[in-house]
């Protein structure tokens, strides 16, 4: 799918207005983050903060939930803002979320320009490297059963 000017203003426009709707009353730093599908359907997500820290969702899980319950196959385009409506880098954990969906030709409207996944998450972990586990003669479920309570092995 080719990803028009028209196209990364509307996929900004959108973040920007999910980015309006974050809930971040610990950090006060909002984030909107929008998508595009392979079937041309848009998405978005903001932040979601919890008085418990650790359990915050980053915006980027916002619209990945949305992608997935409204049938999204495979995201093509992505962009992330800030409370300045600025573009904002993925944190780690979302770079993989997002690669899980859009593999290593999504591109993502970063703040020093459009990249492809395969620049802003190198060599990511995805499903083909779960493939390869398969050929593994390690299997953890033997191992558990030769141990002597039959469970962890100490
Ligand atoms: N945040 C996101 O939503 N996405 C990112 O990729 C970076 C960080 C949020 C998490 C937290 O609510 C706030 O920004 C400050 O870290």
């Amino acid at each position: 799918m080719n990803i028009t000017t028209e196209t990364w203003t509307k996929l900004h426009d959108l973040a920007v207005e999910a980015m309006r709707t974050a809930y971040c009353p610990y950090s006060g730093y909002p984030v909107g983050a929008a998508g595009i599908a392979e079937d041309g359907t848009y998405y978005s997500g903001c932040n979601i903060e919890n008085a418990g820290y650790g359990v915050g969702l980053c915006a980027e899980c916002g619209l990945v939930s949305a992608f997935v319950r409204g049938g999204g196959h495979r995201l093509v385009a992505v962009a992330c803002v800030n409370g300045n409506s600025e573009p904002v880098v993925p944190c780690g954990r979302c770079r993989q979320v997002l690669y899980e969906h859009g593999g290593p030709d999504m591109l993502l409207a970063m703040p020093a320009g459009i990249m492809p996944m395969s620049d802003v998450l190198p060599y990511g972990f995805g499903q083909n490297d779960l493939e390869d586990v398969a050929t593994s003669t390690f299997k953890p479920a033997e191992a558990a059963a030769n141990t002597e309570e039959g469970g962890r092995d100490e």
